[in-house]
């Protein structure tokens, strides 16, 4: 399968999609992760996209269009993926449109995780990520670690994001309205999206999010 999972900032994307990942045997594509990774080892991919997550804004389309394409060329996306985090922009759909299209695929549905903008907020504020790997995604009162700031999967820091800040969070969901928006518009014009509530338990959101896709 091919799908985009789209939703808010601290919607539960990243939770979301490392579940459905592994029940549909898919890899998780996330290009806030990727950019986050490349920002840890210092290159000069990282050095150009911080400041423009830094501030809450969208690092440029041609950027990331460029990372995206060559983390989907890889061997263990050719029977399909899970992108997390993109596209973000029409121009970014177009761009995974026409790709798509050289190849002689489709998506088979775009995931849209919907959840009001004060949860988003507590969900951001207490948010965990692992320093070693980022699909280690905790809360300090939703998804508490057994010990404070120490990961329970494989015992690295726990850390804030830096972009996690109330200032920058209030600009990521401004970004979110009047740049990704249009891009669900742009799918629901293709009959392509699923929207689903992703309030709840963990699990029962990834249960609603299966059968949502089941029947797309
Ligand atoms: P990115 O990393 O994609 O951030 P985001 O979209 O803002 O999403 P988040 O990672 O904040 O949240 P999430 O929805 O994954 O939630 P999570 O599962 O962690 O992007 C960061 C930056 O990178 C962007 O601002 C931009 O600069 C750049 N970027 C990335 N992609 C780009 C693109 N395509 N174009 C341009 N720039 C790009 O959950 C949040 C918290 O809630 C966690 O603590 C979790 O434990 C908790 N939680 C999850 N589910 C539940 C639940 N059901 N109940 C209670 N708590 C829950
Ligand atoms: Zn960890």
């Amino acid at each position: 399968m091919r799908i985009v999972l789209v939703g808010p900032p601290g919607a539960g994307k990243g939770t979301q999609a490392a579940y459905l990942a592994k029940n549909l045997s898919i890899p998780h594509i996330s290009t806030g992760d990727l950019f986050r990774a490349n920002i840890s080892q210092g290159t000069e991919l990282g050095t150009q996209a911080k400041a423009y997550m830094d501030a809450g804004n969208l690092v440029p389309d041609e950027i990331t269009i460029a990372m995206a394409k060559d983390r989907m060329s890889q061997p263990d996306a050719e029977n399909g993926f899970l992108l997390d985090g993109f596209p973000r922009t029409v121009a970014q759909a177009e761009a995974l449109d026409e790709m798509l299209k050289a190849e002689s695929m489709k998506l088979d549905a775009v995931l849209d995780l919907e959840v009001p903008e004060d949860e988003v907020v507590k969900r951001i504020a207490g948010r965990r990520v692992c320093r070693n790997d980022a699909s280690h995604v905790f809360h300090v009162s939703y998804a508490p670690p057994a010990q404070e700031r120490v990961c329970d999967v494989c015992g690295g820091e726990l850390y804030q994001r830096e972009d996690d800040s109330e200032d920058t969070v209030r600009k990521r969901l401004e970004v979110y309205h009047t740049q990704t928006e249009p891009v669900i518009d742009y799918y629901r014009a293709q009959g392509l999206v699923v929207t689903i509530s992703a309030l709840g338990k963990v699990e029962d959101v990834t249960d609603r999010a299966m059968k949502a896709l089941s029947a797309s």
